[in-house]
């Protein structure tokens, strides 16, 4: 792995948005890197990803999302390789609250869980803090008060910046606000997986929460790249996403060759430019875009500068609902608790 490095400072248009309660200013789209850790992705390559990491910095993507769960420590420990030197020209957001098992991740957000997890975490990031530090997933074996408690612990202790959750419903996350601060949300948001918009959203909205939307490309279904045949490594996630799977597929994959249609009638762009503009356009906050090669980011520089208005999104949003009559979301991703007897090694994050 490389052990320093020199960020140019960007000459592309970004747009940042700041974190309410926090010091934190975040470039609107984020580099996500769960298929950097390589498990569920079909593997990794170290130098590959890092340049990745150092491509989306030089493009003015500040924010970079981890976790422990992806490659089992390795997103994290690549992640804290590409920083060296470059240290204080990222957020890193990273989670907590999984643990594993022989190739298999279950719900653990105890409070000793997290008191163990965030030192491991600074340790494979290379670092004294975290910027943002997320719950990954509810754990019903734990009280929410318990987790919030720990996280509150070491927000006080300058260990981590701000506090967010991952996959909370509303009362789960106004019963975590009784006892610490929240910063962030993140859930899934795509043009396929909107489910976020009824209530979760407008909470959110209404108690100053940033909201992360993940998947923005819906695992690579919206970057126009996906054809019937498309390949996918050993352990590639796509190979159980039901999204992915005949009959649905062809249906989701008729949408996005409309959506890429409209995209380069309306706008001179591309699909995988529109299903992020219509994330940012929504609403949300961020819109966490999955990389690990270095030129798969450099689509974002066209995401900035433009919207959608009424009419628009009137017309994205009848393409898919007549494309995709039999639509499934992304539940397929939850991890199981501890006490389940679910042996998925197969289970995402
Ligand atoms: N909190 C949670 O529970 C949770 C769950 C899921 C994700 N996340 C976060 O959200 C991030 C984004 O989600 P995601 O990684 O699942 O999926 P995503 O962003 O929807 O899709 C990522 C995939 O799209 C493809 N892609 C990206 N740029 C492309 C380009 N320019 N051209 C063609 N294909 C392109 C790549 O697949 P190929 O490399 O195979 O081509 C890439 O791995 C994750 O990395 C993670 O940080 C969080």
């Amino acid at each position: 792995m490389s052990q320093s490095t020199q960020i140019q400072i960007p000459a592309v248009e970004t747009e940042f948005a700041a974190i309410p309660n926090t010091q934190l200013k975040v470039s609107r789209v984020a580099l996500g890197t769960w298929a950097i850790g390589g498990w569920m992705w079909g593997g990794t390559d170290q130098r590959e990803s890092i340049a990745t990491i150092h491509a989306a910095l030089h493009q003015g993507i500040n924010l970079i999302d981890t976790a422990p769960a992806y490659g089992f420590g390795v997103s994290e420990q690549i992640v804290g390789a590409a920083l060296v030197g470059v240290r204080t020209e990222a957020v890193i957001a990273t989670k907590t609250g999984l643990e594993w098992r022989d190739g298999k991740i279950y719900r653990n957000a105890s409070r000793a869980r997290i008191m163990q997890e965030v030192d491991d975490s600074l340790r494979r990031l290379r670092t004294d803090y975290i910027d943002i530090y997320q719950v990954h997933w509810p754990d019903p074996l734990v009280p929410v008060e318990e987790t919030a408690e720990a996280m509150r612990t070491l927000h006080k202790q300058g260990k981590i910046r701000a506090i967010g959750v991952s996959n909370f419903s509303v009362a789960q996350m106004e019963r975590f606000s009784q006892v610490a601060p929240l910063h962030v949300l993140q859930s899934p948001y795509n043009l396929f997986e909107r489910d976020i918009e009824t209530r979760i959203l407008p909470y959110c909205r209404a108690n100053k929460i940033a909201t992360f939307g993940y998947g923005a490309l819906c695992r690579g279904l919206l970057s126009g790249r996906m054809l019937p045949d498309t390949p996918f490594e050993a352990d590639d996630l796509r190979h159980i996403d039901p999204k992915f799977q005949p009959p649905r597929f062809a249906q989701y994959l008729d949408a996005v060759r409309q959506l890429d249609d409209f995209a380069q009638r309306r706008f001179q762009r591309r699909v995988i430019q529109l299903a992020v503009r219509w994330v940012l356009d929504q609403g949300i906050g961020v819109a966490l875009w999955g990389g690990r090669h270095p030129d798969q980011l450099q689509a974002a520089r066209d995401v900035a500068g433009w919207s959608l208005d009424a009419a628009d999104r009137k017309r994205v949003a009848g393409i898919v609902n007549a494309a995709v009559t039999d639509p499934i979301g992304p539940e397929f991703m939850a991890p199981p608790s501890r006490s389940s007897s679910a042996t998925l090694t197969e289970t995402t994050t």
